[in-house]
């Protein structure tokens, strides 16, 4: 069986007025079904560039990945755009909730867009918001909320349509220790459970316990893919 995500050769490079900044500079990787991913490193190394371009939000210069055994770089953009919203949940870094709309509706977002009706969409977020335990937040908009509440619900948001891959860029970095862990056993549940596949991007050392490999970064390559975070050559930093 091929495996969930597959990336050879990959690169990327940023170009903004004149400056080319590499940020990929040839990533090979492969990320099993069911596997809970983790990804560390420095701040600047390249991982977000790398879970962008996974999750097909990015195109990248050069190399493949492939989800699911199909080449993201052959598609065009409605193509990438249709299979990026069925298959991939993604919890940015920076939330990105849409502050008009109540909790219940921005997780609503990813039913309607592949065509739910609104009733549904709202019923099904709603009880997404009570997994990652928000139920009593569902009307409130995001700017009632803490920064922990906003992340877990765009993880809520990354969860509810039932994605293969969900891709988390540092979803437990604003949670406390226990909302953080409840947060990793409810990813370590969709993974096992709904032989989903996780990429977390992390500094939290706390959290390493739950990942099944992890892969440390340096300059826009993968230094070391490590089992036990134990094995891992680098001191933990911040973003
Ligand atoms: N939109 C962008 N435009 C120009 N350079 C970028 C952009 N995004 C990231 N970079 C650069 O690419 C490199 C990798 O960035 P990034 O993938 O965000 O790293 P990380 O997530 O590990 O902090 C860095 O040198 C960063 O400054
Ligand atoms: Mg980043």
């Amino acid at each position: 069986m091929e495996p969930a995500i597959v990336c050879r050769a990959l690169t990327k490079s940023y170009h903004t007025g004149g400056t080319i900044t590499p940020a990929l500079r040839g990533i090979d990787i492969s990320i099993n079904a069911g596997e809970l991913f983790m990804l560390v490193g420095p701040s600047g190394c390249g991982k977000t560039t790398l879970i962008s371009v996974i999750a097909g939000i990015l195109d990248s210069d050069g190399g493949e990945c492939r989800l699911f055994g199909t080449n993201l770089q052959g598609m065009d953009d409605n193509e990438r755009t249709l299979y990026r919203g069925r298959n991939v949940g993604f919890v940015f870094q920076s939330y990105n909730l849409i502050p008009s709309l109540t909790s219940a509706e921005n997780v609503a977002i990813p039913l309607l867009l592949l065509g739910a009706t609104r009733a549904d969409a709202v019923s099904k977020a709603r009880a997404m918001l009570e997994r990652v335990g928000l139920g009593a937040k569902s009307e409130a908009n995001p700017t009632q909320l803490s920064g922990g509440q906003q992340q877990r619900v765009a993880i809520a948001r990354a969860l509810v349509h039932n994605p293969k891959l969900i891709v988390c860029d540092e979803p437990t970095s604003a949670l406390d220790h226990t909302t953080g862990g409840e947060i990793m056993e409810l990813f370590r549940h969709e993974a096992l459970n709904g032989n989903r596949t996780l990429v977390i991007v992390t500094h939290d050392a706390r959290i390493f316990h739950y990942a099944d490999r992890i892969a440390r970064m340096d300059d826009g390559r993968i230094m070391q893919v490590a089992q036990d975070s134990a094995d891992l050559q680098m001191e933990p930093t911040h973003t």
